[in-house]
């Protein structure tokens, strides 16, 4: 027997993208590190995703250095009337998408008008098609001139912040009522500052702290100031959020699991109180801990290797329900080339979500990541995220079958399922 999971109305269905991975022809502190670090990623690949059961299939990509450099990536900036009549195609009425700050200020203090226009056709075309927009002010990527003076831990970071936030909000506030201001502080932080492998690759905790609190006190500044322009305008950030899982009942394994539900979630909650109008959640995966090391079962794995899990979105979204806030889940997706795997977890996740609604979960809309393949910044180009298939050598779009079954959904409001 069939079932229908009725969504609820006016539900947001949609994907997500960010402009470094999908534009090309930027100039920012990603493109820097790129040339940098191209060759270095290319003869480190093997020992990075050797492991990996699918490496015979993406050796050949993960071994050259061209694939590093993101260059025009998928040509978003101007395929993008193209790329949005696919997704009209598909029934979605939602785009997350970031403005490229390098663009918008590509020195310090000049700001470009005819960038900042390129948005505003944009916007206007997502707005022709029906199409919601959620605009992301900083997704990872910055100007060189802000690099150079320190990044995310330059002194005037939120200065700047705010100044450039102003600048774009101002001019969009009439066409775009939901707003992120950062991207996975989280992620970034660690993965710059800890790891090492992203700009300005650094390995310091202390460093690390101190860009999680400037990462945060931005978000804070630039919400006030948001806030001030038009205070109608919807203000989140995109907090990625793993569901914490306890492997086993060993007071280490808890004391871990409340630890790590801390340090990667509480924190940022307690730091921006009063400054979410919504929550911004990006999912992909669960962590189940014992002691602490990560024990997830990896029974079905994405071609990342990472847990394919649809459970865990519920997992998180019951931990969020606290803070009574309506909950957009900003990314959710799966590297799957073969688009093997992709159909089957869209369903399970909705159903989970589904579930959470249910059980008094306030979710007002999905946004899959992503609409394209991209740019997966330290892996290059190798990992496929794309409900659309992209053949970089013409830049030909070809739309993949679970794309179909998630339009479907999306167009019906409802998914179906077996009792
Ligand atoms: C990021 C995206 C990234 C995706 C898949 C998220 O953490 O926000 O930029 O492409 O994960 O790795």
């Amino acid at each position: 027997m069939k079932k229908a999971l009725k969504f609820p109305k006016k539900f947001f269905w949609g994907t997500s993208t960010a402009s470094h991975q999908v534009e090309g022809g930027n100039y920012n502190n990603w493109s820097e590190w790129e040339k940098l670090k191209s060759v270095d990623f290319a003869h480190s690949s093997h020992r990075k995703f050797g492991y990996l059961s699918n490496w015979k299939n993406i050796k050949k990509e993960a071994e050259n250095p061209k694939n590093y450099i993101s260059g025009k990536a998928v040509d978003h900036f101007n395929r993008y009337p193209e790329d949005f009549d696919i997704m009209k195609s598909l029934g979605l009425n939602a785009y997350r998408f970031s403005i490229e700050w390098s663009r918008i200020e590509p020195e310090k203090g000049r700001f470009n008008k005819e960038a900042l226009a390129h948005y505003v056709l944009f916007i206007n075309e997502l707005k022709v098609r029906g199409i919601e927009p959620f605009v992301t002010l900083w997704h990872w990527s910055h100007p060189v001139w802000l690099e150079k003076e320190g990044g995310i831990l330059a002194r005037n970071f939120s200065k700047y912040f705010v100044r450039y936030a102003r600048y774009v909000v101002e001019a969009l506030q009439n066409d775009v009522n939901y707003w992120l201001t950062i991207n996975e502080p989280e992620i970034f932080t660690y993965e710059a500052y800890m790891a090492g492998s992203w700009p300005p690759g650094k390995r310091n905790v202390l460093s690390t702290l101190r860009a999680r609190l400037a990462l945060m006190m931005g978000h804070n500044k630039v919400y006030n100031a948001i806030k001030r322009i038009n205070s109608g305008l919807k203000v989140s950030f995109a907090k990625h959020e793993a569901a914490f899982e306890v492997g086993d009942n060993s007071i280490l394994t808890k004391i871990s699991v409340s630890f790590g539900k801390y340090i990667a979630s509480k924190w940022f909650f307690i730091i921006t109180k009063g400054h979410l109008d919504f929550i911004g959640v990006n999912h992909y995966a669960r962590t189940k801990m014992k002691a602490f090391s990560i024990a997830n079962d990896n029974e079905v794995v994405g071609d990342l290797g990472w847990e394919l899990y649809p459970k865990s979105i519920y997992m998180s979204l019951m931990e969020l329900k606290r803070f009574k806030k309506p909950i957009i889940i900003t990314e959710n997706g799966v590297a799957d080339a073969e688009d093997k795997y992709r159909s089957w977890f869209i369903k399970e996740t909705l159903r989970w979500l589904h579930k959470a609604i249910e059980e008094g979960v306030d979710v007002k809309g999905y946004l899959h990541w992503s609409l394209l393949d991209n740019f997966e910044w330290d892996k290059g180009f190798w990992p496929k995220f794309g409900l659309v298939k992209v053949n970089r050598k013409n830049q030909k779009r070809t739309i993949r079958k679970s794309a179909y079954l998630y339009g479907k959904v999306a167009k019906a409001n409802k998914l179906e399922v077996d009792e």
